[in-house]
């Protein structure tokens, strides 16, 4: 099957688009036709993403915002809107980790559900309203495995990503019936910017990867999530509604 322009003339908008998992799928569906919207609070990393989209013959845009203010949300669908007319797939994907040293600390904790959970609540809001004027479209949610387990994770980071693996399955019920369908990723250790950390005590932590995955021994990488996400938003995936899937190397068994 040639999978090379299976998002011909389709619009995607991802979020997080400057670095990690969402950089890397904003590639892949230019890759394969996509028209990307390429949305990340930082302007530097986000243009990059488009200059690598243009280099390679693909069509992108910037789109500046920060994500945990509602009004960025609206004016960042506006203005996806206003250059390409539609979106056809949304990939809301932006994150941040919360804080292991200080669970209750306020400030920390009010930014991490902004950003993780209600960022992606104003995005859904603008994108199901415009799919619903076009007769569908496709939704999908970056949660974690912390959204399905208590044992990984800072608090506040679970408690949204448990939010947002719920909001997906609520969403899915609801916008159904307008032909929109809305799944969320659930990332095991993917090797980004977010766990660059990681890198460090590198024996230690390799016992620790071999636990979590226990099929490869090692942390994924950005390309297998966005693998997933490109075909759960394309129609091979056209009966998966609703599902929050781990993509974690086994960690979840
Ligand atoms: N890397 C992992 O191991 C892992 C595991 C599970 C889930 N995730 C989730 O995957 C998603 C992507 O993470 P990543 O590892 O690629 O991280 P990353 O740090 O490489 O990329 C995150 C991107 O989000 C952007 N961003 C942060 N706050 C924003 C805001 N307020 N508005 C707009 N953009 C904002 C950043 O600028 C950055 O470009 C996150 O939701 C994260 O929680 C990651």
């Amino acid at each position: 099957m040639d999978l090379n322009n299976e998002f011909t003339g389709a619009v995607a908008f991802v979020t997080g688009a400057g670095s990690g998992i969402g950089r890397e799928t904003a590639l892949l569906f230019a890759k394969r036709g996509a028209i990307v919207a390429c949305v990340d609070l930082d302007a530097d990393r986000c243009m990059d993403t488009v200059a690598a989209i243009r280099e390679a013959g693909g069509e992108a845009a910037g789109i500046v915002a920060d994500l945990s203010r509602p009004e960025d949300c609206e004016r960042a669908v506006d203005d996806c809107l206003n250059q390409f007319g539609r979106i056809d797939h949304a990939f809301n994907n932006a994150g941040i980790t919360g804080s292991h040293e200080e669970p209750f600390d306020l400030i920390r904790v009010e930014q991490t559900i902004a950003v993780d959970l209600l960022g992606v609540i104003y995005c859904m809001k603008h994108q199901v309203a415009v799919m619903e004027k076009q007769g569908g479209g496709t939704i999908i949610n970056t949660a974690s495995i912390a959204g399905l387990s208590g044992n990984v994770g800072a608090l506040d980071y679970t408690a949204a990503k448990h939010g947002v693996v719920g909001l997906t399955g609520s969403a899915a019920r609801k916008y159904g019936p307008s032909g929109i369908r809305i799944n969320a990723v659930c990332p095991g250790i993917i090797r980004t910017a977010m766990t660059r950390a990681l890198d460090r005590d590198a024996d230690e932590l390799r016992a620790i990867f071999n636990r979590l995955s226990p099929i490869t021994g090692k942390p994924g990488e950005p390309a297998d999530i966005a693998e997933a996400v490109l075909f759960l938003s394309s129609s091979r995936a056209k009966f998966i509604h609703g599902v929050a899937l781990p993509i974690d190397g086994g960690f979840t068994i």
